[in-house]
Parts: C-alpha cells; structure tokens; sequence
C-alpha cells in the first residue's frame, strides 16, 4: 500500500541548466524560475563547496558582479552546457531548490535535468548523483536538443526524421530525429558566449573600445541581423582600449556583419557534416520538412534567411527559442512512461 501512497506524492521537477539561464519548472505550476546561471561567493567565510559561503543566486549575484567588494566571487558553475564546478553546482541547486522547490523537495520529487546531447556517461552520472544528493527519489536526464523539440512540438515519435538545431550559449547541437530517439548528432561549442567575445575582440581591434559582455549581448539582441536590408543602429559605451577613458561609439548591424556571416557560415559547417552523416532513406523527408531552430542565439535577426538561401530547405525559428527546452522536460515529465520506454534515458 505504501508505494501507490508515495508515488503520487513524488511531485515532478524540471530543470534547464544552461551557461547562462537556469529555468524550474514543476508539475501543476509550470516554469517558476528563470535567472541568470551564477551564484555570489564570500571568500571570506569560504569557497563554494558550501551553500553556508553562497550570499546570492541568480539575478541578484549577477549584479554584484565588478559591483562589490574583492572578497565576494562570482562563479558560472555551468560552462559549455557542462557542470565544471560540481560541488559549487551542488550548492547552487541547494539553495535555488530550496527557494523555488521548498517543501517539495522532502517529498523525494522525480526529477529530469537536460544535459548536452553530446554529453558524457560520467557527465551525466555527476549531475544525476548531485540531484539524488539533494533528495530526488528518480533522476532522468534528457539530451537538451531532444527536449527541445518535444518542446518546440515536434511529433519526435514519427518514423519521417526530423532536423533540429539548438543554438544555446556554451552548446550549439544539431541532431536528426526519428523513432523518438536520436539518431544523428553534430555538437560544438560555438554559441552565443563565443559570439560574444568575438563581439568584444572585434571592437576593440576595430574601434579601440572595451565593450562588457553585457554589451555585447545587447549588440547581438538589439542590432545584429543576418539581413543587410534590416540594418539597425545603437549607441555603445564602454571604455577606450588606449586612454581607458569612457567612450561611446555608433555600432550597426553592418559593421558587424562580417562577424555575424562567420558565426553562420561555422553554423551551417556543422549542419552540413550532420547532413552527411545522416542515413540516405532519411534525406529525402528532412529535406521536405526542412530544418528547426530553438535556443536563445535562434532569435538573431533573419537567422533564418541565411539557412534557406545557403540550405535550399524550408527554415522555422520555433516560437519562444528560449524555453522549448524546459517546457519539452514539463512534458516529457507529464507522460514519463511514454517517454520513458521511447527515449530510453532513463539512468
Ligand atoms: N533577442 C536575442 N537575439 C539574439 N540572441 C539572443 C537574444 N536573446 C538571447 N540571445 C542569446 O541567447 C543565448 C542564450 O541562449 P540559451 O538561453 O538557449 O542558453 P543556455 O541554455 O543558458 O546555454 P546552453 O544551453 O548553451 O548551456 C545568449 O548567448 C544570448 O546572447
Ligand atoms: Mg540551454
């Protein structure tokens, strides 16, 4: 009698642990949290191996960044889509679980994280072992570029493959979908954190001027375009690389257009090396249906004018790139059986 009792007390939790954004979701809720993927340390009292030396999380330790004092650290616990620091990521997810998942947590909730698809045994059995640690009573991981199409709603089950590629911040995948699995993959680490410092370098080298990241993330949302006719303008502040004073320069999508053109002709490289690898009955449909494109990069302005004119295939950004990854777990978390016999990711 004690397991019926239990398992529909094991409430269901998503996670999204990306290099820049983490997201919860958790069943009957949908997505409670979204903020940037870095935690505060207090080096004073000690490192992040304790959750006890963490004195913020996500936006608000982002702030302190260059902010405060010398003692306080801000750490990225996640690079690449992979967890480099596993115990300042243990303490990380303590402290955000405890804030967003609260009592549920003691409940021994099911939990599914997504992890790169082209990620390790042993990368995928740290990040398992961590969320058994913090109290899960089951662990699934998922490859982020398979949530991400269930999320996006792609009918992942059809035999007709599908042609998926996730553009991310530290992971850029491009997979071939079919029979619910997998079954062609290309990965690279060439997103929108390497972006970025292309981005900075090109200023600097170009304009003399010292950008943020956070500038340069706001050049790729606001004025980078793959479209010369949609060039955009915008004002950027920083400092001068010689004089180090404040400088502020006029930067538009033209200006950046050679960088731009670099970051999709490396794009299509991969999906051209998955095309080739991909079985020849399969061709034929992918090419009908043509190609998707999720994660946060995929809203670059007429990203999708490159892949059709260089592809000749049909080309769809998803709706909402940024969070079909988190909401393809809240589904696949919905119907886990299904899932679970399909996919076969169970660890
Ligand atoms: N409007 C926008 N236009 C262009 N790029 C954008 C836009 N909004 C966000 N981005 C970019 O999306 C990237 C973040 O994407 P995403 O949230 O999918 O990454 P992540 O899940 O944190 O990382 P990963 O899965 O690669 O570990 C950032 O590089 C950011 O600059
Ligand atoms: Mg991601």
């Amino acid at each position: 009698m004690k397991i019926p009792l239990l398992s529909k007390i094991n409430k269901k939790i998503g996670l999204d642990l990306g290099s820049k954004t983490t997201r919860i979701w958790i069943e009957g809720k949908g997505v409670v949290f979204q903020g940037p993927t870095c935690m505060a340390v207090d080096t004073l009292k000690g490192t992040a191996d304790s959750d006890k030396n963490i004195i913020a999380v996500g936006a608000e330790a982002l702030e302190m960044e260059g902010r405060v004092g010398d003692h306080i650290k801000v750490i990225y616990p996640v690079k690449n889509g992979e967890i480099y620091d596993d115990r300042a990521i243990k303490a990380y997810l303590k402290i955000l679980l405890n804030k967003w998942v609260g009592s549920t947590l003691m409940l021994n909730p099911i939990i599914m994280v997504s992890v790169p698809a082209s990620s390790s045994q042993a990368d995928r059995e740290i990040i398992t072992e961590i969320i058994y640690d913090l109290g899960a009573a089951e662990v699934y991981t998922i490859a982020q570029p398979l949530a991400a199409s269930i999320g996006a709603g792609v009918p992942i089950a059809d035999a007709s493959g599908s042609f998926f590629l996730h553009l991310g911040e530290g992971v850029v995948e491009g997979v071939v979908i079919s029979l619910g699995s997998i079954i062609a993959l290309v990965s690279s680490e060439l997103g929108g954190e390497y972006f970025s410092n292309r981005i900075i370098f090109f200023l600097k080298e170009n304009f003399s001027l010292n950008i943020s990241k956070s500038v340069s993330e706001e050049i790729i949302r606001d004025i980078v375009s793959v479209n010369k006719r949609n060039s955009r303008e915008k004002m950027i502040g920083g400092q001068d690389n010689k004089t180090e004073s404040p400088k502020e320069i006029m930067i538009s999508s033209v200006d950046l257009m050679s960088e731009t053109l670099n970051l999709m002709s490396k794009t299509e490289e991969l999906l051209r090396s998955l095309l080739s690898k991909m079985p020849p009955e399969l061709t034929v449909d992918v090419i009908d249906k043509g190609l998707l494109i999720s994660g946060g990069l995929a809203k670059i302005d007429s990203i999708e004018d490159y892949f059709v004119e260089r592809l000749g295939i049909p080309v769809t950004v998803v709706d909402n790139p940024e969070s079909v990854v988190i909401e393809g777990i809240g589904t696949a978390l919905e119907h886990l059986d299904q899932f679970k016999t399909s996919l076969g990711y169970g660890e």
